[in-house]
């Protein structure tokens, strides 16, 4: 049998020179530290022939050999080596920058070797000032532009984002950056719906009861407070990832899974995207830990944590009920919960088939629908079914098939970056995308805030507020 397509290497459209140097803004930031600089030790290691100029950028006066040592503590965390890491140690440089000022940025830039890219490891207000900045500066031709998360603070600031962005680059330098599309177990959403002839067919309103999209944390606030107090589990979780996860498993098959085709058809998934049954008030709900216990770890109430504002009703548990209006989804709930603080951790993607319309009578026992799990942390897929197991051959068993995925080449951010020194967009949010995610945010947000979905209490340790269990 043929297949032409078979074994095609996904080469990137062609994009050119890559990127020469990275700047960081907000590289004193625990973002950088903890996430891109590991995520960028990876990248290097894997890429012994990658010649990178690594530029730190923030306010705090740093010596050039205080930033070398940071970027080597944070490669070593990854045990990173080889070549492409030694030359970015020798040449790591720093620089005392205001983001929000072109004279700065101008300076920065004049610094870089090659196209620039420059990465905003920094607040969503510091971000918004320093693109008004760079209005005043020349850019260099192809410099990528990347952006952390949340883009905006609402759909009408994300838009309005987009369009100064537009002014200075265009669409495929921009990088919305979801560090959830770098997972390798979320890009095997593809391979398994798209590469398989077994569960696609099934993918649709026709076989699937429910999808659940999970991703329950032990962790609680961990000092964040000055970010999460402002965003909330809502935003923090189920804008800026989960959505693009439930935009990955509702989408029609792209033509290929390059930039260009894989951002379509993922946007086009979101604009399907609404609260469920059209009502925002009943489509979602919200939670806060009170003290608790978890394991070893004895966790303040969330209001007592340093830096919270208890005036914000900031929910630290966030359960919203999604719909796609499409002919292929139309009528299945998506539910997207994320939370900190949970006894336990849940992170998957559960699909829940319908039950069999009929079982042949004599077959005992319990009867439960097929569940398919792509599991995150650790990675696996389980396919749960029912089976005539040992013992008495008819009565049902549970029975399940596990694969376990072996990690990824990359971490999540070592993706991230990947894509962003190609200059290779496929993995970041377009615009329209960015918008159409806020636009459903928004609509739950205005009824939590006009006080029609009360703010609930679950203790830390525990699995959320108890009238929520089913
Ligand atoms: C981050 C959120 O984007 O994702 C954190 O800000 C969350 O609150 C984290 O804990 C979860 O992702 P991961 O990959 O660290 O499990």
């Amino acid at each position: 049998m043929e297949n032409t397509s078979a074994g095609t290497p996904r080469e990137p459209e062609d994009r050119g020179e890559a990127v020469g140097t990275l700047v960081i803004l907000g590289a004193t930031g625990d973002l950088t530290s903890r996430l891109l600089l590991p995520g960028l030790g990876r990248l290097l290691t894997e890429q012994p022939q990658r010649r990178l100029h690594l530029i730190g950028a923030d306010l705090a006066p740093l010596e050039a050999q205080q930033w070398a040592e940071t970027v080597r503590a944070a490669f070593g965390s990854v045990d990173a080596t080889g070549p492409a890491v030694d030359h970015v140690l020798a040449h790591a440089e720093y620089l005392v920058t205001d983001a929000s000022s072109a004279e700065d940025l101008q300076q920065v830039l004049a610094s870089a070797a090659g196209i620039p890219a420059l990465y905003f490891a920094l607040p969503p207000a510091v971000t918004a000032q320093a693109i008004e900045a760079l209005h005043q500066v020349d850019l260099p031709a192809g410099t990528v532009l990347a952006l952390e998360k949340p883009f905006g603070v609402d759909r009408a600031s994300a838009a309005a984002l987009n369009r100064r962005l537009a002014s200075l680059v265009e669409e495929d330098q921009v990088f919305r950056v979801d560090h959830f599309l770098g997972k390798s177990t979320v890009l095997n959403i593809l391979g398994l719906r798209f590469a398989n002839y077994l569960f696609e067919p099934l993918l649709n309103r026709d076989h699937v009861a429910k999808v659940e999209i999970v991703y329950d944390e032990q962790l609680g606030l961990e000092n964040r407070a000055g970010y999460y107090d402002r965003a909330g589990a809502m935003i923090d979780m189920i804008q800026s990832h989960l959505l693009q996860v439930m935009a990955l498993t509702t989408m029609d098959a792209p033509q290929s899974v390059h930039a260009t085709d894989l951002r379509a058809a993922k946007t086009e998934a979101l604009r399907a995207v609404r609260p469920f049954g059209g009502d925002p008030v009943t489509a979602g709900r919200r939670a806060r830990y009170t003290a608790g216990i978890i394991g070893d770890r004895r966790l303040p109430s969330y209001t007592d944590e340093n830096g919270v504002d208890p005036e914000r009703d900031t929910e630290t548990l966030a359960e919203v009920t999604l719909e796609s209006t499409t002919w292929r989804w139309a009528g299945v709930p998506f539910i997207l919960r994320s939370g900190k603080a949970l006894g336990a951790a849940r992170r998957e993607i559960a699909i829940t088939f319908r039950q069999v319309p009929h079982l042949p009578a004599g077959l005992d026992g319990h009867l439960e629908p097929t569940v398919l799990r792509i599991c995150l942390k650790p990675d696996a897929m389980v396919l749960e079914l029912n089976v005539n197991g040992p013992g008495d051959p008819f009565v049902l068993d549970r029975g399940r098939l596990t694969a376990d995925f072996g990690a990824g080449r990359l971490n999540p951010y070592g993706e991230v970056l990947h894509g962003i020194l190609e200059r290779d967009p496929s993995l970041s949010l377009s615009g329209e995308a960015a918008k159409h995610a806020w636009r459903v945010i928004d609509q739950i947000r205005a009824a939590w805030q006009s006080g029609q979905v009360p703010l609930e209490e679950y203790p830390a340790g525990s699995s959320g507020p108890q009238n929520w269990q089913s």
